[in-house]
């Protein structure tokens, strides 16, 4: 009996190496889950590890093996870490790979989803940065983002000092939450 399944986005960002820590929050409160991940962040992280982990193939695009089974439905969506070119392409309802697809429909079926961004202050002040997540967050989109989540972005150049910081957790609470 689990407690549902979580579905995670990975984007190519420094944080993405540690999403085992997210999974194994999930694990600990006996949530299953399984591991997309956009096709730059792939050479982020460690498949194998983590599809030993969650016991389920990691995916990033379109093609199945046979043999490989579909992934589980979601009871939740925890996109993290972000990138400011996939928040800008979530908001827009871009689906031009198989995680901005996933993420599309998975908002569009009203999964609870929480987005973590990991982005830096000269992006996350651009226009269109900041109506992403306005217009996301007017979609019922969880953004971990600003003084409430105490979660900034980052000036340039210091992403290996907040890597540690990155809120994995609260991400998988906030998700949990809204999941039940
Ligand atoms: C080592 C490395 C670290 C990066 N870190 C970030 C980051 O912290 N935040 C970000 O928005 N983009 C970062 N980028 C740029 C993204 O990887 C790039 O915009 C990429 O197109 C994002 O693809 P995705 O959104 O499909 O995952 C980084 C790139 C590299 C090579």
């Amino acid at each position: 009996m689990t407690a549902g399944h979580l579905q995670i986005v990975v984007c190519a960002a420094g944080p993405a190496p540690d999403v085992t820590t997210l999974i194994n929050t999930a694990h600990q409160r006996s949530w299953t889950t399984a591991v997309t991940a956009t096709p730059h962040a792939t050479s982020f992280i460690d498949i194998p590890a983590i599809e030993e982990l969650t016991g389920a193939p990691v995916r990033s695009d379109y093609r199945t093996s046979p043999g490989v089974r579909r992934s589980l439905p979601a009871d939740a969506l925890v996109i993290a870490p972000a990138t400011y070119n996939s928040i800008n392409k979530i908001a827009l309802g871009l689906a031009d790979n198989y995680a901005m697809t996933t993420i599309a429909e998975l908002i569009g079926r009203h999964v609870p989803t929480v987005i973590v961004p990991f982005v830096n202050t000269a992006l996350a002040t651009r226009h269109p940065y900041r109506r992403a997540v306005t217009s996301l967050r007017d979609e019922g989109v969880h953004i971990l983002l600003g003084p409430d989540h105490d979660w900034e972005p980052h000036p340039p150049g210091t992403g290996n000092d907040r890597r540690l910081a990155f809120p994995w957790t609260t991400a998988f609470e906030i998700a949990a939450r809204h999941a039940a």
